[in-house]
């Protein structure tokens, strides 16, 4: 296989989902260059009209007009988050600050996965959680209110708590306190801290100093290093060529996955390295090497823990075993992700054994990979299989490619494209 071309996947979907969010917060018109046009963030921008935010319709230069940190409104409708996690907990946070109740709902995926995380804290803050099923999913109602503020300790690694927590303590301006067991990522921090808020990182502690106010910015949306690793690893596995990502959001907390690659051989440099929208950014060029496997522990999972899928995929064509370890998280995202990875991998031909925190693939070089493949309508599972797949003589039936909508709508055709 060739792959040649110049790419600049969508923008980061971490970012777009807090620029809508923290513009929506605003004092006054924030601009937005870059977003992400995905059916997540699609999710946000109507979470946040329901609660009276003009947002307008997404676009590549959007211009939105924030209600300030007391403007929202109590919603008439329900807010739908669709499939994203993302929305639902980042904006109960904000609810949660908010003299008013909503009621969240979701699709069946996002419905199952674990809202307690965020609950917790927030109760502790002040707030009131129904869960209608039995379990911590959705639909949850959440009651906002006067909050006091919170010092956590955050048993799991989550950017998403972190931020939960942080968004409460500031609209509800009440002082906050996140302690991380391992960093994750920091877009949160990066953002308020350009809008003028006083918060502070130390050793893996974040703390929110409350702010009057959250100063209207331009935000410039880098390209999402999740979807950019599904190319890198693409040219990995190729047998000549190489590619070039443009614009890609290279965030130490963000960036686990390229170092993950060289390790398994890849050849891959970072070109162009600048600050671009508070985020450090780069072009990836990625090229072919002679793959081996790699061990990954819990402390770098939080840097790579959307790419593990294609990590995965990619480590069946390699000479060696992947060893992940520390990544039970995997197991409460849009699917159970470490049985999708096992369980796809067996079904199109490669040898994977599921581990109760990770799992081992058990790679046997660059060959032909044929099965179906059961996405549970995740879409990174979809798209790590579409990029095994791209390997000649392969056939592999993805059952839904239509849900890489989710966070990269144009993927099967930047595939289609870039493999020569
Ligand atoms: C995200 C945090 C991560 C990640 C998700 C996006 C964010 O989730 O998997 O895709 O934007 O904060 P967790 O916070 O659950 O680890």
């Amino acid at each position: 296989m060739r792959v040649d071309g110049i790419l600049r996947v969508p923008g980061d979907k971490s970012i777009s989902h807090r620029a809508l969010m923290l513009g929506a917060l605003g004092a006054g018109p924030s601009r937005v260059r870059g977003i992400l046009q995905s059916l997540d963030v699609m999710s946000t921008a109507s979470v946040l009209r329901a609660l009276g935010v003009p947002v307008p319709a997404l676009s590549d230069d959007l211009v939105m007009h924030g209600v300030g940190l007391r403007g929202l409104l109590a919603p008439t409708v329900d807010l739908d988050c669709g499939n994203s996690g993302t929305t639902t907990r980042l904006m109960a946070g904000i609810v949660a600050a908010s003299p008013l109740a909503a009621r969240f709902t979701g699709d069946a995926s996002l419905s199952r996965r674990p809202m307690g995380r965020v609950a917790r804290p927030l109760t502790q803050m002040g707030a009131r959680f129904e869960h209608e099923a039995a379990g911590d999913g959705l639909p949850m109602t959440v009651h906002g209110g006067p909050l006091r503020g919170l010092t956590w300790h955050s048993e799991t690694a989550s950017a998403q708590v972190k931020s939960a927590i942080l968004l409460a303590g500031l609209v509800g301006d009440v002082p906050a306190e996140v302690h991380e067991p391992v960093s994750t990522r920091d877009h949160t921090e990066r953002m308020l801290l350009a809008r003028g808020v006083d918060i502070r990182v130390d050793h893996g502690v974040v703390t929110l100093v409350p702010a009057a106010r959250l100063d209207a910015a331009d935000q410039l949306v880098p390209a999402d290093p999740s979807s950019a690793t599904f190319f890198a690893a693409l040219a990995a596995m190729a047998d000549t060529g190489e590619l070039a990502l443009d614009d890609v959001c290279v965030n130490p907390t963000r960036a686990g996955a390229f170092a993950v690659l060289r390790r398994m051989g890849a050849r891959l440099t970072f070109e162009h390295e600048r600050t671009e929208g508070g985020e450090p950014v780069a072009r990836v060029v990625a090229a072919p090497g002679a793959l081996h496997g790699a061990v990954i522990a819990s402390d770098e999972v939080p840097s790579l823990v959307d790419e593990l899928p294609v990590l995965a995929c990619l480590a069946a064509c390699a000479n060696g075993e992947l060893r992940v370890t520390g990544a039970g998280e995997l197991r409460v995202k849009e699917s159970d992700r470490i049985t999708a990875i096992v369980s796809n991998l067996q079904a199109v031909g490669a040898e994977a054994e599921e581990l109760p925190d990770g799992f081992i693939v058990r790679g046997t070089g660059r060959r032909p990979f044929r099965g179906h493949v059961v996405t549970h309508g995740d879409h990174r599972i979809a798209m790590a299989f579409g990029v095994l797949g791209a390997i000649p003589g392969s056939a592999i039936i993805v059952d839904d490619p239509a849900c890489a909508a989710v966070s990269f709508p144009t993927f099967w055709q930047e595939l289609a494209r870039v493999v020569v």
